[in-house]
């Protein structure tokens, strides 16, 4: 960073603290940082009489509203994260609205003009002045191209990836310095969390990405025959800062009111809830942002999906584990979800595996026995991350952003039909979706993909030691290593390594072959996946014997 950058953080950093400090009364939290004596910050601490009678919640949503786009996004990932903050501060973070005054028309038109290498009024037949919207980010306008077409442009606001850039690189200096003066903090890895929002963030403002993002997710939805569509994108007037989308007509869902409308309000919801749990369980790619302000119903009950800025991902085994985990969790089978997620996760060095199901088994229990719109799904789903937080037990923070999703679609779903039950969707949904996801066809491809991933995995072990030590730290897995020379401590770990490997291999073998031959359909399937399940108890065997002799392997 050069030095003009680091003066410009520097002013930056100290104007964030003084908005959180004057203007909203976090002073006392420099306090006990003892931060006081570092700080460029003066000892006032009053602030505005207004905002001295709100709650902390509610003083931190309206600081982080002043903050500016990067923490209006980091406020609405923490509102996400049920599992990581009270439900005070949650519940006041889910109500931090993304809006910003919107950018002078003469502006935009600039951006435009320079991204789409082309004067305004060429690309477009009418390009309204006044925006539909105007969020911390980007604002969209309506227009028409010339062949007729109406459509909307979302134009990335002039200037916002350097004050977001910014932004990022205070908080992740942040995320480093804190924890060193306050130990409490260490529990929460915030380097990573900032990473990982900061990812998320950079991601959101190239809108080539969204453009993809909503064809592949519109994509998915067309095959499945849902009544839930995402706008065509028009390729050629859409760059990294405008993103020209089909313009589609229809109401908010949360504008619907109760009352009669000109579709089966219950179907519309059923159709919704299958596309979001189509995304997350079968494609493990979706749309993480569901929220009323992205979902518009047209006359006809036709949804559309807006708004693929922020994506989700599950890995294959991931979601397996988490379907398995809903079936157990239907079952009222706690040891089964215990064991789903055990093996989701990494325990940590105290985990108390007693105390994780007497909380689990409390929480399942309520949630087979109530009705649904005391506890939702996603409900279900976070206050499981939290326990499983509290009991460190690390599970892949992806998780939590599936959790959201689902407490999002929930909400939507609730509004287009009050008396919607996701729960009673969910379970054959689950298993007809896993039934589709087993035919041989799928399977065949499928084994292909993971022996692929499994050989990835292979190759990406050695940056994973971490893991496979706190996994030793728990005792489950036991290694000597050499304390003698660091070439034979190497030695040990390259074994290990290889070990590893070779039961991932084997595993994966394991499973897709007897998956392959529960769903085979002639003799070459058969062959397929009886040779697959000999492979992975060879493999298996060798990685055993390994285990048992460690000089071998
Ligand atoms: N294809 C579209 N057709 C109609 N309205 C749209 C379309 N795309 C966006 N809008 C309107 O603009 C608003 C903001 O668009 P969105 O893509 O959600 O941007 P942001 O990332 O700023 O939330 C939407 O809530 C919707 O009202
Ligand atoms: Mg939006």
């Amino acid at each position: 960073m050069n030095i003009a950058a680091g003066l410009r953080n520097w002013r930056r950093a100290k104007e964030i603290l003084s908005v959180l400090i004057f203007d909203y009364g976090f002073g006392h939290v420099v306090d006990q940082l003892d931060l006081g004596g570092v700080l460029p910050v003066g000892r006032r601490r009053d602030m505005p009489p207004a905002h001295a009678a709100l709650s902390g919640p509610e003083r931190l949503r309206l600081a982080l509203g002043q903050l500016g786009p990067a923490f209006i996004k980091l406020g609405q990932m923490l509102g996400a994260r049920a599992d990581l903050l009270s439900l005070a501060y949650v519940s006041a973070l889910r109500r931090l609205q993304d809006e910003a005054p919107p950018v002078g028309f003469e502006e935009i038109r600039q951006v435009v003009e320079a991204e789409l290498e082309m004067p305004l009024d060429r690309a477009f037949a009418r390009f309204d002045r006044k925006p539909l919207s105007a969020a911390s980010l980007g604002q969209v306008h309506a227009a028409r191209l010339p062949d007729g077409r109406e459509v909307t442009v979302k134009v990335l606001r002039p200037g916002v990836e350097r004050v977001v850039e910014a932004d990022l690189q205070i908080l992740s200096d942040a995320a480093y310095l804190l924890p060193r003066r306050v130990p409490a903090l260490r529990r929460y890895d915030l380097p990573a969390l900032v990473r990982q929002f900061a990812s998320q963030l950079e991601d959101e403002m190239v809108y080539t990405l969204e453009a993809h993002n909503a064809e592949r997710i519109g994509r998915s939805l067309a095959e499945a025959g849902l009544r839930v569509r995402v706008p065509a994108v028009v390729s050629e007037l859409t760059t990294k800062r405008v993103l020209t989308a089909e313009r589609v007509y229809g109401k908010r869902v949360d504008r619907l009111g109760e009352g009669e409308v000109g579709f089966d309000r219950m179907e519309a919801a059923v159709q919704f809830a299958r596309a979001m749990l189509r995304q997350i369980f079968l494609d493990g790619f979706f749309h993480a942002d569901p929220h009323q302000g992205n979902v518009l119903v047209g006359d006809d009950g036709t949804i559309s999906l807006l708004d693929f800025g922020m994506v989700g991902y599950l890995d294959p085994r991931t979601r397996r584990l988490l379907v398995e985990a809903v079936r157990h969790a239907y079952g009222e089978d706690v040891d089964g979800v215990v064991d789903d997620l055990v093996e989701l996760g990494a325990l940590g060095p105290d985990t108390d595996l007693a105390a994780v199901r007497g909380e689990l088994s409390r929480i399942v229990s309520r949630f087979v026995a109530m009705p649904p719109r005391q506890m939702a799904i996603g409900e279900l789903f976070s206050r499981t991350l939290r326990i499983l937080w509290v009991h460190q037990i690390r599970v892949p923070p992806e998780l939590s952003v599936a959790a959201k999703t689902l407490l999002l679609t929930e909400a939507v779903c609730r509004d287009l039909s009050p008396d919607f039950d996701l729960r009673s969707l969910a379970r054959p949904m689950a298993e007809e979706e896993m039934a589709k996801a087993f035919t041989p066809q799928a399977v065949a491809e499928r084994l292909t993909k993971e022996v692929e991933t499994a050989a990835r995995r292979l190759g990406r072990l050695p940056s994973r030691l971490e893991h496979v030590l706190s996994l030793l730290g728990t005792g489950s897995l036991r290694l000597r290593i050499d304390e003698q020379g660091a070439d034979e401590r190497a030695w040990g770990l390259n074994r290990s390594i290889n070990r590893l490997a070779l039961s991932v291999l084997s595993g994966s073998l394991l499973v897709s072959g007897s998956i392959y031959l529960a769903g085979a359909a002639g003799p070459l399937h058969l062959g397929l996946g009886a040779a697959a399940v000999a492979g992975g108890i060879v493999l298996g065997l060798a990685a055993a014997l390994g285990l048992l002799r460690p000089g071998r392997l």
